[in-house]
């Protein structure tokens, strides 16, 4: 079995779930010399808590800050103002031992994996067991049961160029877990993977905050990620958290511009084009109205849809529809379309208002 680290136990209980792990408060970062004209705001006042035990997410495009902000939970970058606050210590106020120790204490995975090609996968998980002063025999005791861990037990002897790139993550991982950390980074871990090896990066990184306590802080802009395996998520646009809570609420109503645009193509049913070029924002007479419905938990699909056509009548067209999980818990929506009469949408309105359905009007179609 992998070593335990008392400091990252899982919760024992009672513990309050707000108890932070990392909190930003206030953070900006700007690159170059303030009064200059080239200098660059990549962060410009972020408050964010990662509870301790969590897996969090920060979502955002290319360039928002992720990075940036990662970095700084590290000490790698140092806020300009506000500060960093990692397991009640403040970054920003370490010395060089005090950083040595957070860098032990906080693990990190990358888009790349940063491997030594030169090293085996052993030898790379066992380079932070080196520098840590670890005797030979210390960190054989260490590193095997992490490749096992990891699902690699078999390839301890591979180099880098002989594995894959699920498997050089893994290898990546143990690295990052071989200083028993209590915080685990991920910078865009899974963003060079395909589909399938990411959901199998993502089920690792669910077992690793289960079995081991670890808390996860993870940065991404692939919204399959965060919806996989995220409690709760920040969404951040041009340096600033534009909006946060639990991936559910987040990803079921979406408030903000920035993260419905990011939403639009991961949640929810996708109509075909030749629906949606056709959609016109006002009725004319003998349009249907097109209409999103969306229902939590455990509403069963088929009776919804039945009872829906006994109640609205036979001119019901379902057009899409689809359950999916989000965080854990199913999440659906439906895409129908019926005539936009009077007398169809008052019999559809009391239809809603009794089962407690969301609805959104998406357009008419002639
Ligand atoms: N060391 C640096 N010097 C100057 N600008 C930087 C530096 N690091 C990042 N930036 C800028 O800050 C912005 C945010 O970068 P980054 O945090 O890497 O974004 P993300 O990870 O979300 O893609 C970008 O515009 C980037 O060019
Ligand atoms: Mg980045």
């Amino acid at each position: 079995m992998i070593p335990q680290n008392s400091a990252a136990s899982p919760l024992p209980a009672g513990q309050p779930a707000n108890d932070p792990m990392v909190a930003f408060q206030a953070v900006t970062k700007t690159f170059g010399d303030p009064k200059s004209q080239t200098s660059f705001t990549a962060l410009g006042g972020v408050d964010y808590i990662v509870p301790r035990g969590s897996i969090s997410g920060i979502i955002g495009r290319s360039g928002a800050g992720k990075s940036t902000l990662i970095r700084l939970v590290n000490g790698l970058e140092l806020p300009s103002t506000g500060k960093v606050i990692v397991d009640g210590v403040d970054v920003g106020a370490l010395e060089q031992s005090g950083l040595r120790d957070l860098r032990r204490s906080v693990g990190m995975i990358f888009q790349h994996f940063n491997l030594l090609s030169s090293r085996t996968a052993f030898d790379n998980v066992a380079l932070p067991l080196e520098i840590a002063g670890l005797s030979k025999s210390e960190i054989r005791q260490k590193v095997a049961p992490l490749l096992d861990l990891v699902g690699l037990g078999d390839k301890a002897s591979r180099y880098p160029a002989e594995l894959s790139g699920g498997q050089k993550q893994r290898v990546g991982i143990a690295r990052a877990l071989a200083t028993e950390p209590k915080l685990l980074l991920s910078d865009e871990a899974t963003s060079a993977l395909d589909p399938e090896t990411t959901q199998s990066i993502l089920e690792l990184l669910k077992t690793i905050n289960a079995e081991l306590g670890l808390t996860v802080l993870l940065i991404t802009h692939e919204m399959e990620v965060v919806k996989t395996i995220a409690s709760q998520v920040a969404v951040i646009d041009k340096g600033l958290i534009v909006e946060q809570g639990t991936t559910f609420d987040i990803f079921t109503n979406p408030r903000h511009e920035t993260t419905r645009s990011l939403l639009s193509s991961a949640v929810g049913v996708k109509l075909p084009h030749w629906v949606t070029s056709g959609l016109k924002a006002e009725a004319t007479d003998g349009d249907r109205v097109l209409v999103r419905l969306v229902f939590f938990g455990n509403t069963a699909f088929q009776p919804l849809t039945a009872r829906l056509v006994a109640e609205i009548g036979p001119d019901v067209n379902i057009l899409a529809g689809t359950i999916e999980e989000i965080s854990g818990q199913p999440f659906g929506s439906l895409v129908v379309s019926y005539p936009a009469t009077p007398e169809i949408t008052a019999r559809a309105a009391h239809f809603y208002a009794e089962t407690g359905l969301t609805t959104e009007v998406l357009g008419y179609v002639a």
